[in-house]
């Protein structure tokens, strides 16, 4: 109960604070920033994973966390408002491309941790501004209840979305504040090209029932029977049939889907830098890449020596597409302005 009402306060976008953080620094120090104890970070992962990360973390290094759950759009606008004035120093998780858009805007810092030396290249940026913790895939969780009342088998592919069996009866969230809806706008467009993917992604738009703040929202909605097919990572409604949501399938689109690097990275100019860095250098341990999957959080990881939660070998052989990063975070601000006109035509 307590700790439910603990993640209503960071979903209303408001500062976790965590037990025992007085904030301010250690009370003998004079040293300034250096010796500070505290560390103020925003996250982008689910929260009781948060929660459970800074307890291993606090209770480990001694440094007192306080962090705010928020989607990737948010934190981006966060860390741009606060620019001239930054309030956290570390961003962990979310799909990496809202991080390499904040690199392109200037809002990270480089930092290359001696522990990203066991990630492999293609988890982490070649200039050392953000490095992967977990991967996951993009797809369709849909009610099987639902589904059966109707008579319609579960979309296979991104074409069966635009069935007109699932008008009004899908959920996404909204590419603009969310990763994972931002997936899968950059994968349609790389799919399909600029023009055909916006074409598509309107045609969609007409067959959805609504969008969500957060990409694990339509995974949850469509477990509870709010519609029949939610667009979220995979690994969200695997969490989810879990904890009691038994009517949810989950199905991959033939033609390939998207992908995250969910990864982490320091804030430009961020009070508590060196305890940022700590906390990099240990998010990509072994032991901590293995403390989400104790709470749900069923993401592949991305240190080779870290066990991956057995949840996660049912999407093994999910068809990818080559998603490309750099392109997607470089075009995000615009790809989502445009698909804000193309939904508006
Ligand atoms: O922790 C759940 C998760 O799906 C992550 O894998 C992902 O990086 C993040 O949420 C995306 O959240 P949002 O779509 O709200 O930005």
């Amino acid at each position: 109960m307590k700790l439910r009402k603990l993640f209503a306060i960071t979903l209303t976008g408001m500062m976790l604070v965590t037990a025992g953080c007085g904030g301010g620094g250690d009370k003998k120090s004079t040293a300034g920033k250096e010796s500070s104890k505290k560390l103020v970070m925003y996250w982008g992962a689910l929260e009781d994973w948060m929660v459970k990360d800074i307890a291993a973390f606090e209770k480990e290094t001694g440094i007192k966390v306080e962090a705010v759950r928020m989607s990737s759009g948010e934190v981006i606008g966060r860390i741009k408002a606060e620019k001239a004035n930054p309030k956290a120093s570390l961003w962990f998780g979310g799909p990496a491309d809202g991080q390499i858009q904040a690199k392109a805007d200037g809002l990270l810092e480089k930092y290359i941790s001696p522990n990203a030396e066991k990630i492999p290249a293609q988890f982490k940026d070649p200039d050392g501004y953000w490095t992967g913790v977990y991967v996951g895939y993009l797809g369709f969780a849909s009610n099987q209840q639902l589904l059966k009342e109707k008579g319609v088998p579960a979309p296979k592919s991104w074409e069966d979305l635009l069935k007109p069996e699932f008008k009004g009866q899908i959920i996404s969230a909204n590419p603009g504040s969310s990763g994972t809806a931002y997936t899968m706008l950059a994968t349609i467009v790389q799919m399909k090209g600029e023009q055909a993917g916006l074409e598509y992604m309107a045609a969609l738009d007409k067959q959805m029932k609504n969008y969500q703040k957060s990409g694990t929202a339509p995974a949850r909605l469509a477990g509870q029977g709010e519609c029949m097919v939610g667009i979220t990572f995979l690994h969200d409604a695997i969490k989810y049939r879990e904890e009691g949501m038994k009517d949810l399938v989950l199905t991959a689109p033939s033609e390939g889907t998207g992908y995250e690097i969910g990864a982490v990275s320091l804030i430009k100019g961020g009070p508590d830098q060196e305890n940022a860095k700590k906390f990099i250098d240990w998010c990509l341990t072994k032991k901590a890449q293995e403390i989400g999957q104790t709470v749900g959080s069923y993401q592949f990881l991305t240190n080779p020596e870290a066990t991956p939660p057995q949840q996660a070998a049912e999407l093994n052989n999910t068809k990818l597409v080559k998603y490309d990063f750099a392109w997607a975070g470089q075009n995000r601000s615009a790809l989502v302005e445009k698909w804000n006109k193309a939904i508006k035509a």
